[in-house]
């Protein structure tokens, strides 16, 4: 701690899928794996922020150098992450739930033998960049979302951008021919005010540094 451009800088990274329960031993999940999250955080703290990271159950090793807390549902993110503010940044890079089911049960679900099929009921969850990006005085100066779109991707994530009134979105393509969603590497369009950048495709770790540098330049600058 203490070194680097972000020094004194309290920075907020969600990161991995979510995992919503339907009964004790199954959920609904994506194909999230945390490694775009996870190298963003490891990034800004290299850059000597310090980063709560507040992640679900990623498929990638956690980064050092960072607080860690491991929550499992979107509602136990969203509580994560209110309980960390104030931060000058919040990096919104998980793939959130975007519903979780409101008939879950504490006993596993049988087959009843009669062929009669389980009915499960959602609720939607909290969008946790839309509500900071909406909170008011205490707002964070920098929000960043991400937006996983499988077409059309700089469109709907223009329209993301202003739709959940984040200061920037990071934009990718994660149709599976990319192999972007669970791989190493990432092509991304950063979308701030002033209009779109796309990067080229580069291992998760260089887009983590990328960004950490231009987090860094905005918060200093
Ligand atoms: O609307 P969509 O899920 O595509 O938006 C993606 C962005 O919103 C990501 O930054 C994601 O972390 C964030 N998000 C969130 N809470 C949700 C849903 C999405 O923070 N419930």
């Amino acid at each position: 701690l203490g070194d680097g451009p972000l020094a004194g800088k309290h920075v907020i990274v969600t990161s991995g899928p979510t995992h919503e329960p339907i009964d004790p031993v199954r959920y609904i999940a994506n194909r999230s794996s945390g490694a775009q999250g996870t190298a963003v955080a490891r990034a800004l703290a290299g850059l000597g922020a310090r980063v709560s990271f507040v992640t679900g159950p990623a498929q990638v090793p956690l980064p050092d150098g960072v607080e860690v807390t491991q929550v499992e549902t979107a509602r136990e993110m969203r509580d994560a992450v209110m309980s960390a503010l104030p931060a000058d940044a919040v990096i919104c890079a998980a793939a959130v739930a975007d519903w979780h089911v409101i008939n879950a049960t504490q006993t596993k679900i049988k087959k009843d033998g009669q062929g009669r099929l389980p009915h499960l009921d959602f609720a939607e969850n909290p969008d946790i960049l839309a509500e900071i990006s909406a909170s008011g005085p205490a707002r964070p100066p920098l929000v960043v979302g991400f937006a996983a779109e499988t077409d059309d991707v700089l469109a709907h994530a223009t329209a993301k951008r202003l739709r959940k009134g984040c200061d920037w979105i990071v934009a990718n393509d994660v149709s599976p021919a990319t192999g972007i969603m669970g791989g190493t590497e990432n092509a991304v369009t950063l979308i701030t005010a002033d209009g779109a950048e796309t990067w080229p495709r580069l291992p998760k770790a260089e887009v983590g540094e990328r960004l950490a540098a231009r987090i860094a330049q905005a918060l200093t600058g």
